[in-house]
This record gives structure tokens, C-alpha cells and sequence, in this order.
């Protein structure tokens, strides 16, 4: 049998849509990033984010089911992220999602955005062996998952404050790298070196599994002023010593947890596991250990709706879906 899920994706700031064939086949995939909008602002604003994915969410579907060359009826669902996410953000596309649904007379399907990045793996690695840990590294979210299964998943690790992707914002913030701070990090990295400045790779000899990044960007204004004082501010230098301890903290941990509950593989979801020096120190890790390290490819990492149609396509299969009264929800 074959199942087109249509999957809508708009919790922050790209307005997202695709078809998705059995859960595995990409027919298209639409983003429409909403970046050069919010640049300005150094951030997310979450009111400006909303009124242009209500402005673009009528395109950006129409575009996906176009480009994957199926009619409404060869679809079988409508999938939506409904949580977690910017309320606002959200409601856009679980109204636009309702309203789809029931206008072509198919089911509604509702995901955890986390599910979905983890689903970008899945999809494009069907095969990897569990019991896994799975780091998930997003703007909002800094989690270790065991995975015993594909649908099986216990928390066993997370931050006690900012998450990954956050710190990167907040320190290319301040830095005056720009927004996103991970890509603009990333490649002022390239041409800096760590080791110049001398900052914490906070818990990181601790046996606990958890993280916490809010003293790390703290270090880094503190290092940075001194520099400053000292008249040898060297941004490369900084944003390559903070890449480094960022990525080393969340390497060595995602180590411990593999090797505490005798991982099988290694998986890494959400925007922050694009980072090109996160992907190749885990690797390389993973390689000593002898573990396998998966990640999705570039264009699943970040926010996208094949993950979001991916994800939905086993609660298809067990019939898990959702009725039009569904809400939203800021926060898990
Ligand atoms: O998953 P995502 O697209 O949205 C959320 O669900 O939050 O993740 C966005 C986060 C941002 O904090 C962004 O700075 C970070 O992912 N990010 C990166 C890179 N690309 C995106 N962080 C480090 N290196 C990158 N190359
Ligand atoms: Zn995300």
C-alpha cells in the first residue's frame, strides 16, 4: 500500500511543507525561511514570525503538493507539528493544517517537533541498530534519549538551563556575528584557533548526564572583556575556543550515556547537529569506540516538514489520529 503524507512545519521561523511516500520517499520538500526577516532583530521575533508564516503557509503547501505531482485526493493525511514551538508560530499551521484536512477529507496527524528531527534519521538511515543514544541539539532543546526502538525512547540526559543551539545564539549575539548564531559561529571558527582562550568544559568530568551552557557564555564575556582590557580580542580565536568546549561537552557526554546503557549507534538530530566540527569530532569518537554516528543530511537537520510527514507516517499505520479540537503546545 502506499501512504502520501502531506507535513506542515511551523514552529518558529521557517514555513514548511512536504510529501512524504511510506515514510522513506521524499516527493518534496519546501522551506521557506523566514532568516533575513528577523536578522535585523538579532532574533526571533515571535510576533513578526507568525503573521509570514500566515502569509506564506497557503504558498508553501500549495508548492509542495505541486512539486511532489500528486492531486489532493492521492493524499492520504495531513501531518502538523503541534508542539513544542512558538505558540503563535504553531497555531498557523495547525489552523492551516485543520482547515486542509478537513477540507480534503483525510485524516490529521499531529507531531512532536523533537520526534520529527529524530525522524530525519530514520528516514534516511532505516537500518541503524538500537539500542542507540540519541543527542538532540536544537535552538530550544539539549537532550540524550536511549532509543530501544524507533518509537521507544526514555530521556536519560538534558541541560539544566540553555540549550546548545541557544548558547550559540546568545554568544554570536554578543560577539556581533549575526543571526544564526551556529552558522555565523561555525565560519568565523574557520579562521580562528581554541586553545588562545581558556574556556570551561563545564561538567564534562562529571558522571551525571546533563549540561549546562549558561556559565560557558558567561566565561566567554568574562574572557572576552579581559581580552578586550588587554587589547587582544581576536573574534576567530573566540568563536573557535567556544565551538570547541560547546562541542567537546556534548561529544563527551553523549559518549558516557553510549557507554553506560551500551549503545549499539550513535544519532544526532536537530538544527545544531549541521555543525560540521560537532559531526567529525563524533565520528571520530564514535570510531574508538567502535560505534557507528549517524546524522541527517544538511537540508533534514534544520527545521523542515519531511521530518514532520516522517514522523507521522507510523501513527498512520496504527491508525493514532488526531481530532480537529487538537491544540497546541508551547512547551512538552
Ligand atoms: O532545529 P532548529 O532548526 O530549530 C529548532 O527547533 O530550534 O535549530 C536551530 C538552531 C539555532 O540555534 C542555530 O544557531 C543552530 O540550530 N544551528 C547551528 C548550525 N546550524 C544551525 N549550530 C551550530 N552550527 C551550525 N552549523
Ligand atoms: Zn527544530
Amino acid at each position: 500500500m502506499t501512504v502520501n503524507i502531506l507535513g506542515i512545519e511551523t514552529s518558529c521561523d521557517e514555513t514548511a511543507a512536504a510529501v512524504v511516500q511510506n515514510g522513506r520517499h521524499i516527493l518534496s520538500n519546501i522551506v521557506n525561511s523566514q532568516i533575513d526577516i528577523h536578522r535585523p532583530f538579532g532574533g526571533v521575533v515571535p510576533e513578526v514570525a507568525s503573521r509570514k508564516h500566515v502569509e506564506n503557509i497557503g504558498l508553501v503547501v500549495e508548492k509542495a503538493i505541486a512539486e511532489s505531482g500528486l492531486a489532493y485526493a492521492d493524499l492520504d493525511a495531513v501531518a502538523v507539528t503541534n508542539r513544542p514551538g512558538l505558540i503563535g508560530a504553531l497555531l498557523v499551521g495547525l489552523s492551516f493544517a485543520k482547515a486542509f484536512a478537513y477540507g480534503i477529507n483525510k485524516p490529521l496527524i499531529t507531531v512532536n517537533h523533537l520526534n520529527g528531527h529524530i525522524y530525519a534519521n530514520l528516514l534516511e538511515h532505516p537500518h541503524l541498530e538500537f539500542p542507540a543514544i540519541c543527542l538532540v541539539v536544537s535552538g530550544g532543546h539539549t537532550s540524550l534519549l536511549l532509543m530501544q526502538s524507533e518509537s521507544d525512547y526514555q530521556l536519560v540526559g538534558a541541560t539544566l538551563d540553555d540549550a546548545a543551539g541557544e548558547a550559540f545564539d546568545k554568544v554570536a549575539r554578543f560577539l556581533g556575528l549575526g543571526y544564526p548564531g551556529g552558522p555565523a559561529i561555525q565560519k568565523t571558527a574557520e579562521s580562528g584557533q581554541a586553545g588562545h582562550y581558556n574556556l570551561p568544559r563545564v561538567f564534562l568530568n562529571r558522571p551525571e548526564l546533563e549540561f549546562s551552557f549558561s556559565g560557558l557564555k558567561t566565561a566567554v564575556m568574562n574572557e572576552w572583556r579581559k581580552a578586550q582590557q588587554r587589547g587582544e580580542a581576536n573574534v576567530e580565536d573566540m568563536a573557535a575556543e567556544f565551538q570547541a568546549a560547546l562541542i567537546e561537552i556534548l561529544v563527551g557526554k553523549t559518549m558516557q550515556a553510549a557507554e553506560q546503557y551500551q549503545a549499539r549507534s550513535i544519532i544526532m538530530a536537530g538544527g545544531v547537529a549541521a555543525n560540521g566540527p560537532l559531526r567529525e569530532l563524533m565520528t571520530r569518537r564514535g570510531q574508538e569506540m567502535g560505534l557507528p554516528v549517524y546524522y541527517p543530511s544538511l537540508s533534514l537537520c534544520t527545521d523542515n516538514a519531511v521530518m514532520i510527514a516522517a514522523a507521522a507516517y507510523p501513527k498512520f499505520v496504527q491508525g493514532r489520529f488526531a481530532p480537529l479540537h487538537v491544540n497546541a503546545q508551547a512547551s512538552l
